[in-house]
C-alpha cells in the first residue's frame, strides 16, 4: 500500500473529524500518503481529491460534520459507477481506502473491492448506532447528549404550562437514539421501530400518569415508528384525551450537528488510527469496532447483513417502571 484514499458518505456524524485526522497522521507517520477524497463516492467519480499532510488535518479534532463533505451517491450503485470510480482512483494511485459512514457506505465499499480487488477497511460513522460489530458507532454519544440537551429545556416549559410534549428524535430504522435519550431523558413513554406501541395503550399509560398527579409528560418518538411520526401520534392521542394541552417538536438535523463529545473524538481517533494499521498489515474488508473496549475487526459482509440496532428490552422495561 502507497496511498490511502480517506473519504466520508452518507449522514454527517460528530467524531467524523477526528477520524479523517486520525487516518491522515497515522498514514504519515508509517510512511504512507493520504488522499482526502471529497463528498464521499460521488467525489471518487468527479475525482475531487486532495492530497493530505499532517497539517492539512489541524485544527479539526474539535468540529462537528465532516472537513471533507459527504453525500447520498446514486451513481455509484451502478457498476458503470463503480468501475468509473476506480479508474479514477488507479489514475490518482490511491491503492487502498478508509471510508467512513454507515451501512449504506459499507454496502458501496464491499461492491467495489469484490469487484476491483481494492483493499478496504471501513468505520462505522453514524449517529443512528445500528452497525454489528461496534458497540459504538461515531457520533452517537454526541447526537445523544444534543437530545438530551433539548429534552431538559422542553421540560422546563413543558413543567411550567402543565403540557405533554410529543419528541421526535432521528432513527428511520434504528430506536438506539429514543431509548437512550428517553431513559436519560426521563421520558415517559418512548416509541420505537423496533417495537409497534398501540395509541390505546399510549393513552392508558398517559392517563395513569394524569390520574397520579403527573402535571407534564414527555413522550420520545424515533421518526422511523410504526405510527407515523410525532404529529400523527399527538393527532391520535388528542382524539381520545384531554388531560393536557399537547405539542409537538421535531428535533431534526440539529441532532446531527455539533461539538463532538469527548467520548467520539477518542473513539474517531482510535478507529482511524485502528483502520490505518489493520491495511497495512494486510487487512482488508473489514470493520474497526469497538467492543468491550477493544478495538475489533468484523467482516464488512457480517456488519452489513446484521446491521440493526438490538433493542435493550430491559432498558425498555426499566423506562416504563421508572416513569410511574
Ligand atoms: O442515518 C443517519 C440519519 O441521521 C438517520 O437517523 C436519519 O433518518 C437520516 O440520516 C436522515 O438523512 P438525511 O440527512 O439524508 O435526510
Amino acid at each position: 500500500i502507497n496511498k490511502i484514499g480517506v473519504f466520508t458518505s452518507g449522514g454527517d456524524a460528530p467524531g467524523m473529524n477526528a477520524c479523517i485526522r486520525a487516518v491522515v497522521r497515522t498514514g504519515i507517520y508509517l510512511g504512507k500518503q493520504v488522499v482526502g477524497i471529497h463528498q464521499g463516492y460521488q467525489g471518487m467519480i468527479d475525482k475531487k481529491f486532495t492530497d493530505m499532510d499532517a497539517r492539512s488535518v489541524r485544527n479539526i479534532i474539535q468540529l462537528g460534520g465532516t472537513v471533507l463533505k459527504t453525500a447520498r451517491c446514486v451513481d455509484f450503485r451502478t457498476y458503470e459507477g463503480r468501475e468509473k470510480a476506480y479508474q479514477n482512483l488507479v489514475d490518482a494511485g490511491i491503492d487502498a481506502l478508509v471510508p467512513i459512514g454507515g451501512d449504506g457506505t459499507f454496502s458501496g465499499a464491499e461492491e467495489l473491492s469484490r469487484e476491483f480487488n481494492i483493499p478496504v477497511i471501513c468505520v462505522p460513522g453514524t449517529i443512528d448506532n445500528d452497525l454489528y460489530g461496534s458497540d459504538f458507532t461515531l457520533g452517537y454519544d454526541t447526537a445523544t447528549n444534543t437530545v438530551i440537551e433539548a429534552i431538559d429545556k422542553i421540560r422546563d416549559t413543558a413543567a411550567s404550562h402543565d403540557r405533554l410534549f410529543f419528541v421526535e428524535v432521528m432513527g428511520r430504522d434504528s430506536g438506539c437514539i429514543a431509548l437512550h435519550a428517553g431513559v436519560a431523558g426521563g421520558a415517559e413513554a418512548i416509541l420505537l421501530p423496533e417495537k409497534e406501541t398501540a395509541i390505546d395503550d399510549l393513552i392508558h399509560k398517559l392517563e395513569e400518569g394524569a390520574l397520579s398527579k403527573k402535571s407534564s409528560c414527555i413522550v420520545i418518538i424515533a421518526e422511523g415508528d410504526k405510527n407515523g411520526g410525532a404529529y400523527n401520534v399527538a393527532k391520535r392521542v388528542k382524539e381520545k384525551f384531554n388531560f393536557y394541552d399537547i405539542k409537538v417538536t421535531i428535533l431534526g438535523h440539529l441532532q446531527r450537528g455539533g461539538t463532538p463529545s469527548s467520548f467520539d473524538r477518542v473513539l474517531g481517533s482510535r478507529m482511524g488510527y485502528a483502520a490505518v494499521k489493520s491495511l497495512i498489515a494486510g487487512e482488508t474488508r473489514k470493520m474497526v469496532g469497538l467492543r468491550g473496549n477493544e478495538i475489533q475487526l468484523t467482516d464488512l459482509v457480517d456488519a452489513i447483513h446484521n446491521h440493526s440496532f438490538k433493542l435493550e428490552e430491559d432498558l425498555l422495561d426499566m423506562a416504563t417502571i421508572l416513569a410511574i
